[in-house]
């Protein structure tokens, strides 16, 4: 069986893209990252495709006339690449209508909190001044809204009494990037199924 296609979008340091780079290195992963897209250039996610010798591209709001047509445009580049699975690893924009007509229901993106709590940009920092004492991650089936679509798999974390942000953020990435190449594995090799809120893995 042919691996299955990742492109993977990013906005920053790229650890979880590094760990699905890593896994794919094995056939027996059944996944290969053919592209890596940022919304933004001089990051160190970028950094990391090049070295893994994964074509780029980026696309920035700001060169285009609206984010309708950045939303195009992005749409047209990971097209390109001909997905059969999109990762948004710390892509920190939200992706438009157009790119859900294209890729929605094949569109996983990772949370650092525990869905449906803490959406947004700064999970880690709400569950902190919540002061709740167990958070974590989620992956989900991207759909239009904040961080609000289908669960596909979520792991526990900790919070301890001495955490700051950076500390918890760093704590919930590690269980993030376990849960995102296991579970994007599964997807890759077993298929999946999204049926309103209900995502099944295996075809
Ligand atoms: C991850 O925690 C992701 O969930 C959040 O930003 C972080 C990105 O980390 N949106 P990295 O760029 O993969 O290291």
């Amino acid at each position: 069986m042919p691996a299955a296609r990742l492109v993977v979008l990013v906005s920053g340091s790229g650890t979880n893209l590094q760990a699905l780079l890593d896994a794919c290195a094995d056939p027996a992963y059944g996944a290969e990252v053919v592209a890596v897209g940022a919304d933004r250039t001089g990051i160190v996610g970028l950094e990391r495709a090049e070295r893994a010798g994964v074509p780029t591209f980026v696309q920035r709001v700001q060169d285009h006339a609206g984010r309708a047509e950045w939303d195009a445009a992005l749409t047209t580049a990971v097209a390109a690449y001909r997905p059969d699975l999109v990762v948004l690893a710390g892509f920190m924009k939200l992706v438009g209508e157009d790119f859900l007509a294209h890729f929605g229901g094949r569109t996983v993106n990772t949370h650092p909190a525990l869905s449906p709590s803490f959406p947004g940009m700064h999970g880690p920092r709400d569950a902190l001044e919540y002061g709740v004492k167990v958070t974590g991650c989620t992956l989900f089936v991207v759909d239009a809204g904040v961080d609000t679509g289908a669960i596909v798999a979520q792991r526990a974390v900790p919070v301890e009494d001495d955490d700051d942000v950076e500390a918890l953020h760093e704590r919930i990435k590690v269980a993030e990037r376990g849960v995102l190449v296991d579970t994007v594995g599964r997807m890759a090799r077993e298929g999946w199924s999204v049926d309103g809120r209900r995502v099944r893995l295996g075809a």
